[in-house]
């Protein structure tokens, strides 16, 4: 399943992504905030239309605290054809948490459990993207024990503090325990970077079935297809990649216009950069170009396969 990450994996690339590689199953779609009714127009949710997100399974994502918009976006997006939404409680930014939305609201269970009691008794199913808390470990504990008295599809878990945002290692002796104390099904997330991550979680995991990955299928647009055993040639490799790039900068044209381009390669190009193993001063010298043609041939130039 590919992450949500907002401003990067939109349906733009997540259509372009899935016309050129193959082993991710689903996506669930950067977050959208949640609204009461009156502020609702699915027009303007381009990300999560249907006509849009025809290529893979795709789970729109709330991100929100207040009970009754949470409801009342959930219903707008049944009706788009969404019957189930995925709750953000796993995002770390400063601006998210202190106003007590994402990672912000693991702190308060409470919280936490009026939406669950009041999405389960609207009937409107729903899943949690959480992390092991945001400051202590105690959170996600006490949100893996609440949640059990409620229905869930599933639970992603990422298992850093939110206090660390992307630094250190996630921990998984404490995903071990919130797995062993869940009866939901979980979804691990975190660093899945290579084949060799993956196939070591899924010796320390063997029970675990699902698997989400974010910046690792950013890096390397064949992650999820080396994992399932599609052995790509390095040339091969590379010439996919171009493809793909260009199918991007095609798609990203076509849908969000000319002047969308550049700063959308420019935050693509901090993880792209690892799949052609730049060096730190190769990323930033390429970042600090602001005319798309040179940004081009300097992409150009230092990704030749010879
Ligand atoms: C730029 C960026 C944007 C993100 N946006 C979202 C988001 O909209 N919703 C969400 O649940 N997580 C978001 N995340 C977190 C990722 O979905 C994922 O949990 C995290 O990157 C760890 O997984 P990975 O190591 O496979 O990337 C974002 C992460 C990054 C780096």
């Amino acid at each position: 399943m590919l992450a949500p990450l907002h401003g990067i994996t939109n349906y733009v690339f997540r259509n372009t992504l899935a016309s050129h590689v193959a082993g991710i199953d689903a996506a669930i779609a950067p977050f959208l905030p949640v609204m009461p009714v009156e502020q609702i127009k699915t027009k303007s949710w381009k990300d999560i239309l249907p006509e849009n997100n025809t290529q893979w399974e795709t789970m729109p994502q709330l991100m929100g605290n207040v009970v009754s918009h949470c409801v009342d976006t959930a219903q707008a997006l049944a009706d788009l054809g969404y019957p189930s939404v995925n709750w953000n409680l796993g995002c770390p930014m400063n601006q998210i948490v202190r106003r007590q939305r994402g990672c912000g609201l693991m702190p308060y269970p409470e919280l936490i459990e009026d939406v669950l009691k009041t999405m389960g008794r609207k009937n409107r199913p729903l899943s949690l993207k959480i992390r092991m808390g945001l400051h202590h470990r105690k959170e996600g504990r006490a949100i893996i024990e609440m949640s059990n008295d409620y229905p869930l599809d599933f639970i992603i878990i990422h298992p850093r503090l939110g206090e660390w945002q992307y630094k250190g290692t996630p921990d998984l002796e404490e995903f071990a325990y919130l797995l062993s104390h869940s009866q939901h099904r979980i979804i691990y997330n975190g660093d899945i970077n290579t084949v060799e991550d993956f196939n070591s979680l899924q010796r320390h995991f063997p029970n675990t079935h699902d698997w989400m990955i974010g910046r690792g299928l950013l890096r390397n647009p064949f992650l999820a297809e080396e994992i399932k055993g599609g052995i790509a040639n390095p040339d091969l490799r590379k010439a996919r990649f171009h493809a793909y790039y260009s199918g991007l900068i095609t798609a990203i044209r076509e849908n969000k216009g000319e002047r969308s381009l550049l700063p959308a390669l420019k935050e693509m190009w901090h993880y792209f950069s690892a799949f052609w193993c730049f060096s730190d001063k190769e990323l930033y010298d390429l970042l600090r170009i602001n005319d798309l043609c040179l940004f081009q041939d300097y992409v150009n130039k230092h990704t030749e396969i010879h």
